[in-house]
């Protein structure tokens, strides 16, 4: 089983895939958690750049593909020999990140950032996405509150609802895969929603 969550900024997807892999784990499956961009050594690396080297002045499609360098490392030494194992995979964030930020947020054609994807995962996709829905007022308010704005986060209003929206229509075309929760709620009520989706799509008791 390979979840991923989903979220513009500061929508607690990292909280909530903790408290996921918490409950999974009290329910006796092993689980691997993992993050984008990062998860690996090289994904570390990029990371960095990613994130935080504003001096690089980062060109639009050099971005969208370190992004997918980090995912094709993720996906090989991480992600795929988990799965092989049997084990649970919760990564935070995956490729419908690259199809909001890079493609809604940056304006980057879609069909393009598919098909560097689809090189990028070997053609692997996540069993079920979790969107964590909010306005972006809210999330960046949160993200404020906590350290320095990293390169997306000092994006405008205008990217962050673009991208918002992308999510929305990503979710909407692919009902099976996404469940779509509601990002203000309290952590501990969306935990409880998505352990419910997640327990009844493993055949878990919930
Ligand atoms: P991070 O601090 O992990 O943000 P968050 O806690 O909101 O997940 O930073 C990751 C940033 O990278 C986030 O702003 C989204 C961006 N991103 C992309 O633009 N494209 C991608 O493909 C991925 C994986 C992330």
């Amino acid at each position: 089983m390979f979840i991923t969550l989903e979220g513009t900024e500061g929508s607690g997807k990292s909280a909530q895939a903790r408290l996921l892999a918490a409950r999974l784990r009290a329910a006796g499956r092993a689980v691997v958690e993992t993050r984008e961009p990062g998860g690996t050594l090289l994904g570390a690396e990029v990371r960095a750049i990613v994130l935080g080297r504003d001096e690089l002045d980062i060109a639009t499609r050099a971005e969208a593909l370190l992004m997918n360098a980090s995912r094709a490392q993720l996906v090989e030494q991480v992600i795929r020999p988990a799965l092989e194992r049997d084990e649970v995979v919760i990564c935070d964030r995956f490729a419908d990140s690259t199809l909001a930020y890079q493609g809604a947020g940056r304006g980057l054609p879609t069909d393009a950032l598919a098909s560097v994807i689809a090189f990028a995962t070997a053609g692997l996709q996540p069993d079920l996405t979790l969107l964590l829905d909010l306005p972006v007022e809210v999330g960046l308010a949160r993200k404020q509150a906590q350290a320095q704005a990293n390169r997306f986060e000092a994006e405008t209003l205008a990217f962050h609802a673009r991208v918002r929206a992308a999510y929305q229509s990503l979710a909407a075309a692919e009902p099976h895969r996404w469940c779509c929760f509601d990002g203000v709620a309290p952590v501990d009520q969306v935990a409880g929603d998505i352990w419910h989706v997640v327990a009844v799509r493993m055949g878990l008791a919930a």
